[in-house]
């Protein structure tokens, strides 16, 4: 670990000072020394500590007094108190005032410096998951940007959905942003404290998705070495994603079903039944009600699932939030501070231009355009909307295969890349005819990252 602390120790006696400051300095920790708590106070005022060795038994300013004002000062200050046998009783409610642990002063020698590394890594632990939820924050900020009448209708709705615990069914178009409405939702709600966790029904097989959702015991099968939580269960509180619940086998539907029933699920190879508080919201580019005429999609699950049903409608139906997203997107994807602008010719090209691949082909767009165009005005021919490339390249009722492919993956990736043009990427389609199951298609989709290409 890092010894690169700053720690403060403070007791009124000065050969225990002396003492605990040489036994730190022998592990080599840096430790500053002062002799009353009214000092300690002044001194974590002037330097940021990290770590307080605190005595309970102070001239002037008592050790509660200063222990009280540092989890109001800066509560990350841990705080380990040094108490004298006839003092348990205060260490002890030291403890639950927020102090890490407390030492008998008689065993310090031992006791000291395990209890030092314990709290300094906890405090890096806290940290370190203080940091990473900054940087999760930064990426997904679930800004949804639009002021056509029907994106304020939705965020409207969504708002106020938000609040209730209800399951949420989001349906829309591939790219309309269903899983950044279905962040906002949770960013929104009285859970935004908890877990909000993800999963991709349509990624993983049967089995895999099963022990994802709800877990498994110990033994459960070869593999499960150790116990393991699913997600049902991590996203207690919380909010748990379904994405492309389209695509959940009708071997899982009856177990997700369950769930949502009354909340009780039982771990693969468990015997007991266990509860979990969870708001489900999900995601679909299918109609589901035809599904479930189908009788693809249960119709009893989906009525549990689509308790709530948002709509996000496709870019080429809300023209005229396309000069909104594509100033977020000049705003986002430039990592230089000069900041570059769209050609009045540039801006009407992209407003002809139909997006079936929605807003996240609109984002495409602008990140390739701010790569190629030469200086801040980006012009329409520095535009490259993908109807020229899929005009060049797929424009033809000819099955010849241009000259770029070779290889046989090559191939597959260029017929795949066709079907899903000519299908305007709509998945099911494209999987139909390209006979192969949706699940398939769209690990291909991700392997040959297809949908980046679009
Ligand atoms: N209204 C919006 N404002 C800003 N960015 C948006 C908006 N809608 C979509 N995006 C961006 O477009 C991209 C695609 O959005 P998202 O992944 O949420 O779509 P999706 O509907 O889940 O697509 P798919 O069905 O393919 O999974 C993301 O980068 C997202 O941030
Ligand atoms: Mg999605």
């Amino acid at each position: 670990m890092n010894k690169n602390f700053n720690i403060l120790v403070c007791d009124d006696d000065e050969i225990i000072c002396y003492l605990v400051k040489e036994l730190l300095a022998e592990e080599g920790f840096n430790a500053d020394v002062v002799y009353d708590g009214k000092d300690a106070i002044s001194a974590i005022r002037q330097k940021n500590y990290d770590l307080l060795i605190l005595d309970l038994n102070l001239k002037t300013t008592r050790g509660e007094e200063v222990l009280k004002f540092v989890k109001d000062y800066d509560k990350s200050i841990e705080v380990i108190i040094l108490s004298a046998e006839t003092e348990l009783k205060l260490a002890v409610q030291c403890l639950k005032q927020g102090a890490f642990d407390f030492i008998q002063k008689q065993y310090y020698t031992e006791e000291l410096i395990p209890t030092v590394n314990r709290a300094l890594y906890q405090k890096n632990l806290i940290q370190k998951t203080e940091l990473l939820e900054k940087e999760l924050e930064k990426v997904s900020p679930a800004e949804i940007v639009g002021k056509s009448d029907s994106i304020k209708r939705l965020l409207t709705l969504a708002q106020k959905a938000a609040l209730s615990d209800s399951n949420i069914l989001i349906e829309g178009e591939t790219g309309t942003g269903k899983e950044l409405l279905a962040k906002f939702i949770h960013k929104n709600s009285n859970r935004k404290n908890y877990s909000y966790v993800t999963i991709n029904c349509a990624a993983l097989p049967d089995q895999l998705l099963e022990s994802e959702l709800f877990g498994y015991e110990k033994g459960a099968f070869t593999d499960a070495k150790t116990t393991k939580r699913g997600l049902v269960e991590i996203s207690n509180r919380g909010t748990l994603f379904l994405d492309e619940i389209g695509e959940l086998s009708l071997t899982i539907q009856p177990k997700l079903l369950r769930f949502l029933e009354n909340g009780e699920y039982r771990r693969i190879g468990g015997i007991v039944n266990l509860k979990s508080d969870v708001r489900i919201i999900c995601a679909t580019n299918r109609n589901l009600m035809e599904e479930a005429e189908k009788k693809n999609f249960r119709r009893d699950l989906l009525f549990r699932l689509n308790v709530i049903t948002l709509s996000i409608p496709p870019l080429r139906e809300r023209k005229e939030d396309i000069p909104l997203l594509v100033e977020h997107f000049l705003n986002t994807k430039l990592k230089t501070r000069v900041k570059k602008t769209l050609s009045d010719e540039a801006l009407d090209l992209l407003m002809k231009y139909d997006y079936p691949g929605n807003v996240r082909e609109l984002e495409h767009i602008i990140e390739r355009a701010i790569i190629f165009s030469d200086n801040n005005i980006i012009r329409a021919n520095e535009i490259i909307i993908p109807q020229k490339i899929k005009d060049k390249i797929f424009d033809t009722d000819s099955r010849v295969v241009p000259e770029n492919v070779n290889t046989l993956e090559d191939l597959e990736k260029w017929y795949i890349k066709k079907i899903l043009y000519q299908n305007n990427l709509d998945r099911a389609k494209t999987a139909n005819k390209l006979g192969i199951s949706v699940k398939t298609l769209y690990n291909k989709i991700k392997a040959y990252n297809l949908l980046d290409e679009v």
